[in-house]
């Protein structure tokens, strides 16, 4: 059989409104063109993010009914430690509310003033928390991976050589960890090959480096080895994800995505001395070292969806469902980031909208003319997030591709919905002249995506 069913069946659902082009054209409009400030209930279908958006099974939901919500050594903190360290190996298992604690209480825990911690390429949060202990983040990626048509088959490995010679010149002591996104999010959902993670493991034995994963979609990168890397084809996701994490000091992980959470994330490490720093940090923010944030039900969920995410017919369907979404945009001539990414399909908004100008947003411009037309909302990850006006006043810098990022909730839409979202795109692909250009009128300085504010721009 060709086809590829959801492995599930649906037993609870919740009703989406459908609306109008003429409201969804007022309602954009009211949000200052930033589909970030609409209300969700006036969204069809929400690309937004695949972080905390995913559906809980009848197990999880169960698990939810038997939370332990003792403050001091939970039942449900055994589990959730239990299902972590079975995966992970790591010796010190932390629960934290979500990946960005989890990243603030390392960089708190391991990161001084003037380090550089070398990644494939940091997500925006690990990189905001970097910067703020007064560290550098440096993406060191592929020469492949700013060619949105390149095909390699692991386009989120880390430059390995760079690697060694960034090393070489900042000297080991400003080195306090390497640290390997899986899958390579910012990069485009992109995997890490094993061999990758072997290679950068060599290169951090030779200096003595702790190597660390944020592993917020480990799972997913597990099945792309599975798929891509010669070797792996008959190993089960679960021994292709310990051996990842067997070139592993340890790791830090948004709950979010590959562990079927609502919220949650966690923080594991082998040095004694670490894990005592960050339960030190935990207890000042976080809460105590057995809830991390969290509720007992919440640590509960999180242990049955990580063993969850390791269930091959799943991913099997995960990224067949993904790939399907992209082949069929490309079928149509849709310019898209590829290969294929795990979570997410990335439209490219400077050739989807060529008669726009960088200065007119065109990732940013068509993610709105999205949601006009079909009620879809999806997320500019481009010159809206990261462009920057020069230090001199004299115009912007803005990032090497303008991308709009289909993410795909787990567990949630069907292949209808992502007919729909096919049709719709080619729909506004056929007429895509039409897409109007807009400039900001409102800009905060740090992560303007969020809250700026935009109107329609000169033509
Ligand atoms: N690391 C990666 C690779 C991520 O994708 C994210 C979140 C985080 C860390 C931070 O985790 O949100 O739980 O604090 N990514 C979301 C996204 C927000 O939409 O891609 P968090």
């Amino acid at each position: 059989m060709r086809t590829i069913i959801e492995p599930f069946r649906i037993k609870v659902v919740e009703p989406i409104r459908m609306t109008t082009r003429e409201e969804r054209r007022g309602l954009i409009a009211e949000a200052g063109f930033n589909p970030f400030r609409l209300k969700a209930e006036h969204v069809l279908i929400d690309l937004l993010t695949d972080s905390g958006t995913g559906a809980m099974s009848t197990a999880q939901w169960a698990g939810v009914m038997e939370g332990d919500e003792s403050y001091a050594g939970a039942r449900s903190f055994f589990q959730f430690e239990a299902a972590v360290r079975d995966v992970f190996g790591h010796r010190h298992v932390i629960p934290t509310h979500q990946g960005r604690a989890s990243e603030r209480l390392l960089c708190a825990a391991a990161v001084n003033d003037g380090d550089v911690v070398p990644g494939n390429t940091h997500f925006d949060t690990t990189r905001a928390n970097i910067e703020a202990v007064r560290a550098e983040a440096r993406d060191l990626k592929l020469p492949e991976a700013a060619d949105p048509e390149n095909e390699h088959p692991f386009k989120g490995n880390i430059d390995v050589e760079s690697l060694a010679a960034t090393i070489q010149q900042v000297g080991r002591d400003r080195v306090p960890f390497v640290l390997i996104t899986v899958t390579n999010n910012s990069g485009g959902g992109q995997p890490v090959s094993m061999s990758n993670l072997r290679a950068a493991r060599q290169v951090c034995d030779r200096w003595g480096i702790p190597l660390i994963l944020d592993c917020a979609r480990f799972a997913e990168n597990a099945y792309f080895i599975k798929l891509r890397e010669p070797g792996f084809g008959a190993k089960a996701p679960i021994e292709i994800a310990r051996e990842m994490f067997s070139y592993s000091d340890g790791a830090v992980m948004s709950m979010k995505k590959d562990a079927f959470g609502n919220i949650g994330g966690g923080i594991t490490v082998n040095s004694d001395e670490w894990a005592e720093r960050i339960r030190t940090h935990l207890i000042l923010t976080e809460g105590f070292p057995t809830y991390g944030g969290l509720a007992g039900r919440d640590l509960s969920a999180l242990a049955v969806g990580i063993r969850e995410i390791l269930d091959e017919d799943y991913l099997r369907y995960r990224i067949a469902s993904t790939a399907y979404v992209g082949s069929h945009l490309n079928a149509a001539g849709v310019p898209l980031l590829k290969p294929y990414g795990g979570h997410a399909i990335f439209l490219d908004g400077r050739r989807f909208c060529r008669h726009l100008r960088d200065e007119q947003l065109p990732g940013w411009s068509l993610s709105v003319a999205l949601y006009e037309q079909v009620g879809v909302r999806a997320c500019e990850i481009g010159n809206v997030m990261f462009g920057r006006p020069r230090a001199d006043g004299g115009g912007w810098d803005w990032p090497t591709l303008d991308l709009v990022r289909l993410a795909i909730p787990r567990r949630v839409y069907t292949q209808s919905h992502m007919d729909y979202v096919v049709e719709g795109i080619i729909e506004l692909f056929g007429q895509r002249e039409s897409i109007q250009g807009l400039r900001f009128v409102h800009r905060p300085a740090v992560l303007p995506h969020f809250t700026a504010t935009f109107a329609p721009a000169e033509p």
